[in-house]
């Protein structure tokens, strides 16, 4: 059974739904789909107060880590992307130490400065480029990153990169925003700067196998297939989907639950659609909520 609520407000406005580009860590670097850090956080302390583990598997450029960063949640994230994926482990797990001496280029033996690097040059080819100084104020006034956190590279629709994902979580929130179109943009960079990110990840150690193509039938299939992969995994699950039409103006919030229901059965409960306004010509942007049981 499936409930429409008209009544949730988060995001109530435009300023709520975009990135803000003030937003500390978040502004190093954001993604051209990129989700509001707050707006986020606020969802999952309204939706899952009793969180314990913040779980995005379609991680992007990191406003989700960032949320998590801000709730004082472990964050853990996969991303296809090596750019987004070295950006969102810079946002996740850097701490003002990392920032103090970031190198110019990746040296393996300082994986997480050499994130923090990718992360100061994919900013640096934007109109706003990060300094370094705003890169040290913004971690000094942050809360501390989980030590739990992690984020890996690699395909979240392939078992294999979901081994690490931490079990002894109590009640984890699964909050992403899966690609509305058939595609997600990839980021510009510098050239040379995406085979330097994959190599800080090797050093990082978050590389995994399952790298895949990136694109996909629907927004279903994909939301459907992370979810089914983190419930294998967790015992309580409190699941929160963005969702807006697909680019042929397609709506996948029902064949999503649909898919979800069939493969999780009885484990699946209150399964709810709150719709928050409309805020890009794609049309009306909703949360696809619902709880996982054991
Ligand atoms: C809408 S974006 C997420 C935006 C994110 N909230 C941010 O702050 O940047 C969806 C992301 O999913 C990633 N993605 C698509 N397919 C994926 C897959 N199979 N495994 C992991 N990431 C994937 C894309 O590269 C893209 O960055």
């Amino acid at each position: 059974m499936t409930s429409l609520s008209k009544a949730y407000r988060s995001p109530g406005k435009l300023t709520e739904y975009l990135p803000d580009p003030c937003e500390p860590i978040d502004r190093w670097f954001q993604a051209r789909n990129a989700s509001n850090v707050r707006t986020t956080a606020r969802i999952v302390r309204d939706l899952c107060p009793a969180a314990d583990l913040f779980v995005d598997p379609l991680a992007g450029g990191g406003s989700s880590a960032c949320a998590a960063r801000l709730l004082g949640l472990p964050f853990f994230g996969i991303e296809l992307d090596p750019l987004l994926a070295c950006v969102c482990l810079a946002k996740s797990t850097a701490e003002s130490g990392h920032a103090r001496a970031v190198p110019p280029l990746v040296i393996p033996d300082q994986p997480l400065a050499s994130c923090l690097s990718v992360t100061r040059r994919m900013s640096a080819s934007t109109e706003h480029p990060v300094s370094d100084h705003e890169i040290l104020a913004d971690l000094a006034d942050s809360p501390c990153a989980s030590a739990k956190s992690r984020v890996l590279w690699g395909d979240a629709t392939q078992a294999e990169v979901w081994d690490e994902l931490p079990e002894e979580a109590r009640h984890a929130v699964l909050y992403t925003s899966p690609p509305f179109g058939l595609s997600s943009p990839r980021p510009q960079a510098p050239p040379g700067l995406r085979a330097e990110a994959e190599l800080a990840l090797v050093a990082a150690k978050a590389a995994r196998s399952g790298i895949g193509p990136g694109t996909f039938a629907s927004y279903d299939q994909i939301a459907s297939t992370v979810v089914l992969r983190a419930a294998h995994r967790l015992r309580r699950l409190t699941v929160i989907l963005e969702h807006e039409p697909a680019d042929d103006g397609s709506d996948s919030r029902l064949p999503a639950i649909r898919r979800l229901t069939d493969a999780l059965g009885g484990r699946i409960r209150d399964i709810r659609i709150l719709e928050c306004g409309a805020y890009s010509p794609r049309g009306l942007f909703s949360l696809i909520v619902c709880e996982v049981v054991q």
